[in-house]
């Protein structure tokens, strides 16, 4: 039984001192970073680009897991490997060649995953589980932090374990949005393999043993 990687989300981390959040992390025992990459036109929220992936990475000791929520991704898989990103997850809502978009991202030499949105079927992926390094469950709308875990995540969450599990498939199941320490348990439970907690990490009183606590490793 391997323990749950914890992915904070640097969107809700304070801009004004994002090298102190880095090196919470750096010291931490999360083992990704969360980067979340919105365009105002796929969400209805705008977030930060490439130069501050760029800056991040350089600092950031831990694997950069960036979450793009904009049209048209293939467009940019090139720019997000040079910037630092080592996952890169695409929506599957965003792309018409998935299967391609795919193929570029591993031919950068980066995992690739796909995000589905809450209203998503699981069975959407059956004919590409296969190519994916991850699937990113979305458990809140897309767009902004902060926002109420939607329950009936659970049960895709469970349909995607079975799927990646009757394929053979290799694709770490992440669940993204609204993630606490009190449904954390559950959503583990589930099948979730990657936590990404945005929120609950950056505004916590101590956000370093927050995030061992999500692994449920209470100090
Ligand atoms: C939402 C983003 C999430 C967000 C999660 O669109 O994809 O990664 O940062 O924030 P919390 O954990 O606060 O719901
Ligand atoms: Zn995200």
């Amino acid at each position: 039984q391997h323990t749950t990687i914890i992915a904070p989300s640097l969107l809700a981390a304070d801009f004004l001192h994002l090298a102190d959040a880095i090196q919470m992390v750096n010291k931490s025992e999360a083992d990704w970073l969360h980067l979340d990459v919105m365009d105002g036109r796929f969400v209805p929220n705008i977030s930060y680009g490439l130069p501050v992936i760029e800056q991040v990475s350089k600092a950031c000791k831990k694997l950069r897991d960036v979450h793009l929520m904009i049209e048209e991704p293939h467009l940019y898989i090139e720019d997000f490997q040079k910037a630092g990103a080592q996952v890169l997850t695409v929506h599957l809502e965003a792309c018409v060649h998935l299967h391609r978009t795919v193929q570029q991202i591993h031919s950068l030499g980066m995992k690739a995953g796909v995000a589905l949105n809450p209203h998503t079927p699981v069975s959407l992926l059956v004919d590409i589980i296969g190519d994916l390094d991850l699937v990113l469950i979305m458990s809140v709308n897309p767009g902004f932090g902060g926002q109420k875990f939607i329950p009936h995540t659970l049960k895709k969450i469970m349909e995607l374990k079975s799927l990646v599990q009757s394929t053979g498939s290799k694709a770490l199941i992440e669940v993204d949005g609204g993630i606490n320490l009190e449904n954390a348990p559950a959503v583990i439970q589930a099948g979730a393999d990657v936590l990404v907690a945005g929120s609950t990490v950056f505004h916590s009183k101590d956000p370093k043993s927050t995030i061992l606590a999500l692994k449920g490793q209470v100090l």
